[in-house]
């Protein structure tokens, strides 16, 4: 594991601030954020170094992201970043306990089950008031928010048919469903959207 196992996606350095400035105002001061699909860790690392009370889980189910992540984690020095769990969001969630998940391009690049799987995975670890954060490109009202995303969603449906922008409101449902309510949804650069629920367990 060197600085050879090191990746980077020019997207993540551009959303990374608007990101943590949505994640400064809602995750908790202290405790432990599981990040699912973390790519090249270059978001855990920032978001690590920027918010060192908390404690950082980063995972992805590709090799090489996970060397990249502990290449990055290593090259930044952080001690409050754990190393990457092999989490694939359909498989076994690992038995932890977190006060926030969070996950940022996942949804429009995996197939549609995974979105409900990602609702019950963070359902299944997060603690009561823990926070879901999810951003990405989303449809509104069955309608894509800009030309730009429509033109994406032709381009992601011709590299995978499985993959595509979803709809806003399939999130929330899936959400509802297992506990999660909507706090807010963010507009964000580029046609994104941050959406940030909030997991209660069921009423005894
Ligand atoms: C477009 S990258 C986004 C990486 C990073 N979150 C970012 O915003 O830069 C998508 C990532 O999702 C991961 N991924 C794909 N399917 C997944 C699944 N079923 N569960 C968890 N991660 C998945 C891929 O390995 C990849 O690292």
């Amino acid at each position: 594991m060197d600085q050879t196992d090191i990746r980077h996606a020019p997207a993540a350095d551009r959303n990374r601030e608007p990101i943590l400035a949505v994640l400064r105002e809602h995750l908790p001061g202290r405790g432990r954020v599981l990040e699912v699909a973390s790519g090249t860790g270059q978001h855990v690392v920032a978001f690590a170094a920027a918010l060192p009370a908390l404690s950082w889980q980063p995972s992805d189910p590709d090799p090489a992201q996970r060397a990249s992540i502990t290449a990055r984690i290593r090259a930044a020095g952080l001690s409050n970043v754990a190393p990457p769990l092999d989490l694939d969001v359909g498989g076994p969630w690992p038995t932890l306990e977190a006060d926030a998940v969070i996950t940022a391009n996942l949804l429009h690049v995996s197939p549609p089950e995974t979105l409900p799987a990602l609702c019950a995975g963070a359902a299944g670890v997060l603690a009561p008031g823990g926070i879901l954060h999810v951003y990405g490109p989303f449809n509104r009202d069955g309608s894509f928010t800009s030309e730009g995303n429509a033109r994406f969603d032709a381009a992601l449906r011709t590299e995978n048919p499985a993959w595509g922008i979803r709809d806003l409101e399939a999130l929330v449902a899936a959400a509802a469903a297992e506990g999660l309510g909507l706090r807010t949804v963010v507009d964000m650069p580029a046609n994104n959207l941050s959406v940030v629920f909030e997991w209660q367990p069921p009423a005894p």
